[in-house]
């Protein structure tokens, strides 16, 4: 059973090291920092999912009045393919569309084939958009 909550700041390491154990930590983006930020701003939208009392789902949401966005989506690799983000993702849809939230958006690096297949199973598709980004701080 999968009990979900809003992020409290003694997850953090937790949530770090299962973002670094599924690979989404990158150089450039400190974790400590972006879940810092996250906490000025819907952080009820900073979701971690816990098995048996050890947390093993995490991900940050939020919605900007038009679109909903999913970030640092991950399940601890020992309970991948056991159904548990697929349950963990619709706590999150659900808070979404409660929120009147029209459509989700997320990206998925291209060469990441095994992630794109799993929101395909959620119902996305390939939006015929180019994802476009200007860094405005540095973090290291
Ligand atoms: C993506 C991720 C969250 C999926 O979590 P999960 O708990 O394994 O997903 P589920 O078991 O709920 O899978 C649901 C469905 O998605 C699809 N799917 C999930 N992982 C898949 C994979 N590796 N290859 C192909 N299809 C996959 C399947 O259709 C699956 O249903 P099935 O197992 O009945 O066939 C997890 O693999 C993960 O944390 N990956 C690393 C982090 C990451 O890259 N996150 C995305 C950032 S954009």
């Amino acid at each position: 059973m999968l009990a979900v909550r809003p992020f409290a700041i003694a997850d953090t390491q937790a949530v770090i090291a299962l973002w670094e154990e599924c690979g989404l930590t990158r150089p450039w983006n400190s974790p400590q920092r972006d879940i810092l930020r996250k906490l000025t701003t819907q952080a009820d939208l900073f979701l971690v999912g816990e098995w048996d009392g050890e947390l093993v789902a995490a991900s940050m949401a939020s919605y900007d009045g038009h679109r909903g966005w999913i970030y640092y989506f991950a399940v601890a690799l020992r309970l991948q393919r056991q159904g548990v983000g697929r349950e963990f993702y619709q706590h999150i849809e659900d808070r979404l569309l409660a929120l009147g939230c029209p459509k989700i958006n997320l990206q998925v690096r291209s060469d990441n084939h095994a992630v794109q297949a799993f929101y395909r199973s959620l119902g996305f598709g390939v939006d015929a958009a180019l994802s476009m980004g200007k860094r405005l701080i540095a973090d290291d």
